[in-house]
């Protein structure tokens, strides 16, 4: 049983922890270690950017913690509870109810309106449809007054706002985004980012970001490094020159492979 009452929900400080996690794809004698012994602790409550070369491993990291894929090895822990462990069906369910997901594409339902695409988790998870719910986090995305309209209608930073509305419905534990701001102009991602940040500071979210780029990391309150599949760094209070000036040192660190 792992359906708990909402306000056992909130007995770990921690909101998301890893513990060696590795992913290993590929078959026998042409493997790629696209994570190779990750831990971290994340605290609630926290906004956290993860930066790296292409390859580095930044969305296999973001699957294996949002459960959409399986590490080979390690553990991951949502809200103190293992994801491993649970059948398709169950693990789905998990999801559902504690794990937000914004996409660099906002993969919105194009034949649904604003409202029913922000309703749809809901209902998803089995929980009441609540109009008032859906209606007030769109208002905060300030899309208030597009409920009716269709995502086609709507630019892409109002797509993603959706989606963001869409991932907060339902109050999820942590809420994971790849490249959020990455298909935006610089005016939306802005937007974008801030929205991310008042869900931190204002309602005690807790996000988790990949980004490459340094003035979208700026906005977290810390940024880990990826490199060659492990945390080569960590940076609080992370300024965008700062995050720059790491991210052009970060290949000096890879080690080579050796063939
Ligand atoms: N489905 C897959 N099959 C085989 N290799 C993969 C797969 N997904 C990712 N990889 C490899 O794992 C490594 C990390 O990939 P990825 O997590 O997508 O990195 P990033 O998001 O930092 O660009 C890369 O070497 C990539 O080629
Ligand atoms: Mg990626």
């Amino acid at each position: 049983m792992f359906r708990r009452k909402a306000e056992e929900r909130t007995g770990s400080p921690e909101a998301l922890r890893l513990e060696s996690v590795r992913r290993v794809y590929g078959a026998e004698g042409n493997q790629v270690n696209a994570l190779d012994g990750v831990s971290l602790s994340l605290p609630k409550g926290s906004f956290t950017a993860v930066m790296g070369p292409s390859g580095s491993g930044k969305s296999t990291f973001l699957h294996c913690a949002a459960g959409l894929d399986q590490p080979t090895g390690g553990r991951v822990f949502v809200d103190g509870e293992e994801l491993a462990g649970r059948n398709e069906a169950a693990l789905t369910k998990f999801r559902r109810e504690r794990i937000g997901f914004v996409f660099q594409q906002f993969n919105l339902l194009p034949a649904l309106t604003v409202m029913q695409n922000v309703t749809l988790p809901l209902k998803l998870a089995g929980r009441k449809a609540d109009p008032e719910q859906a209606r007030a986090v769109l208002a905060r995305v300030g899309l208030g007054e597009r409920l009716h309209h269709r995502p086609s209608e709507l630019s892409g930073g109002q797509q993603q706002r959706v989606a963001i509305a869409r991932a907060l419905v339902t109050r999820p534990s942590v809420l994971f985004g790849d490249e959020p701001t990455g298909a935006l102009d610089t005016r939306s991602a802005r937007d974008v980012l801030a929205l991310l940040q008042e869900a931190v500071r204002m309602y005690g979210q807790t996000v988790v970001m990949v980004t490459h780029d340094p003035v979208a990391a700026s906005y977290a309150d810390s940024v880990l490094f990826l490199a060659d599949g492990r945390i080569v760094g960590r940076m609080t209070a992370p300024t965008a020159e700062a995050v720059a000036e790491r991210m052009t040192h970060l290949s000096d660190e890879i080690i080579p492979a050796v063939a």
